[in-house]
């Protein structure tokens, strides 16, 4: 919504929500304290905060003047109840139909802009069709329903926003398809938006997020066999994504994908499958989070089997608690589950993250952390977290760090200095492949890295 208003000054925008604190943080006089961490946002909302962008909890009045309304609500996958655990959770999506449907006036266009199952906007569209008729006959309301999804990922969102690839409107009403067009078209080139009809839109966002997810589950598999087999994943992904049929992005093995959407989409689309009886189709689907969870406690019991079989005690210092570097979202973060594994192994863990606060990390493992760095082996069995301040406080003493987030400081880190304070023998385990293998083994660490079937 800030990248609209900042290339159509024209327009007048909204954003409302009835949480009073967040809005208070998006009006927050200090940019660097708005609610969402985002390169260059600060920027744009600096431009255009109190020019035609505005932050405000009155709800009502803004849908009562608006010519257009975005529906960007969580959908969360439900945890309870008819489809725990796959389906989306749409409680949300239905009550900002409903207070649409009671406050809008006249003509209003109705989009569709948080992720949704497909076939979502007919319930939309049911919700808005049944508003009551005033007292005199007639309500004088009438809607159009377009889904517009957003292809943005995290820490590249202004930019994905300003150039995207492509921006999709699904609809059925071509005056409201052409208005949303028209706004796009201030900015983006007019064959780079394209029209499709409504269920087509909705489903290729999460089809988009299934294919970008099974390139990593299968990226991820072949990591797997080029370990037990002397290749080198890294030198098969150059050498498949040399071919311009497969390309070269989203080839980069790790600890697997995290993050908020590529889980739930896909468990969202297992569902749905399954509602339609397409049982074969959704077992496929459901086997590229099998394979991503199967990734996370591989390499868990990987480094368990390295440390002679048991981590019991000993210190294990985990580089990189986000989903991805340039973030402090942990939402799904493959560390999560290793720490978790390593937890219930009996092992310290020492973290070390840029962004992530230890809140955050108390948060994500459900356990507080150790009262104090006491560094003495503890042989009780019970595993500790502790949340420290750089990479040489956290690999302190330790028999192993693991590299989780791509954060640039990690690449060049100087594993002399830190090989010196670690518990020996020490091992690396690189879990992104990005530190330099060769300086790491001049300081006498062992060494295990994703998909290196020469390595450890
Ligand atoms: C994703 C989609 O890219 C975006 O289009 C959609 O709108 C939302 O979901 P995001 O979750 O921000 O965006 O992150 P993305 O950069 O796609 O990475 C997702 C996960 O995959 C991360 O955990 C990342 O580390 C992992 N990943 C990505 C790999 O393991 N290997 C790769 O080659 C690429």
């Amino acid at each position: 919504m800030a990248v609209i208003a900042d290339r159509c000054p024209q327009i007048r925008v909204t954003v409302v929500d009835l949480n009073a604190a967040r809005i208070a943080a998006w009006n927050d006089a200090d940019l660097s304290r708005l609610p969402v961490y985002e390169p260059g946002l600060d920027a744009v909302v600096g431009r255009c905060r109190g020019r035609n962008l505005f932050f405000s909890t009155a709800v009502e009045e803004a849908i009562a003047g608006a010519d257009m309304v975005f529906l960007s609500v969580n959908t969360p996958t439900k945890t309870k109840g008819l489809g725990a655990g796959q389906a989306s959770d749409l409680r949300w999506i239905e009550a900002s139909a409903r207070q649409v449907a009671a406050c809008a006036q006249g003509h209003t266009i109705v989009v569709e802009k948080s992720t949704l199952p497909v076939r979502t906007a007919e319930t939309v569209k049911a919700i808005l069709g049944a508003v009551p008729a005033a007292p005199d006959g007639g309500n004088g309301k009438t809607f159009s329903v377009l889904s517009n999804p957003e292809f943005l990922a995290e820490g590249s969102a202004i930019g994905d926003l300003e150039q995207p690839d492509r921006v999709l409107i699904g609809g059925e009403d071509p005056a409201a398809i052409e208005a949303l067009a028209g706004i796009y078209g201030n900015w983006v080139p007019a064959d780079k938006i394209l029209r499709t009809n409504l269920w087509s839109s909705e489903l290729s966002k999460l089809t988009a997020n299934a294919f970008l997810a099974q390139r990593i589950s299968s990226i991820n598999s072949i990591a797997a066999f080029c370990e037990a087999t002397g290749a080198d994943v890294q030198e098969v992904a150059r050498a498949i994504g040399s071919d311009s049929r497969i390309g070269p992005k989203f080839l980069q093995a790790g600890p697997g994908f995290g993050g908020s959407c590529f889980q739930k989409d896909i468990l969202n689309l297992v569902y749905l499958c399954g509602h339609y009886g397409l049982h074969e189709v959704a077992a496929y689907w459901q086997s590229v989070v099998e394979l991503n969870t199967w990734q996370q406690h591989r390499i868990a019991r990987l480094v368990v089997n390295r440390l002679f079989g048991t981590v019991t005690g000993k210190r294990i210092a985990l580089l990189g608690f986000a989903f991805k570097a340039d973030t402090n979202d942990t939402r799904e973060a493959p560390a999560i589950r290793i720490a978790k594994d390593l937890l219930e192994e009996g092992a310290q863990i020492a973290i070390y993250d840029p962004k992530v606060s230890a809140q955050q990390m108390q948060s994500d493992l459900g356990c507080a952390p150790a009262p104090s760095d006491q560094r003495a082996v503890d042989l009780s069995g019970e595993g500790s977290w502790l949340a420290c301040g750089s990479v040489a406080e956290a690999v302190r003493g330790a028999d192993a760090a693991v590299i989780l987030t791509e954060w640039q400081e990690y690449r060049q880190l100087n594993w002399q200095e830190l090989a010196a304070v670690m518990r020996q023998p020490a091992w690396l385990f690189d879990a992104r492949a990005i530190a330099d293998a060769e300086a790491v083994r001049r300081a006498g660490l062992r060494l295990w890295r994703v998909g290196d079937g020469q390595q450890g």
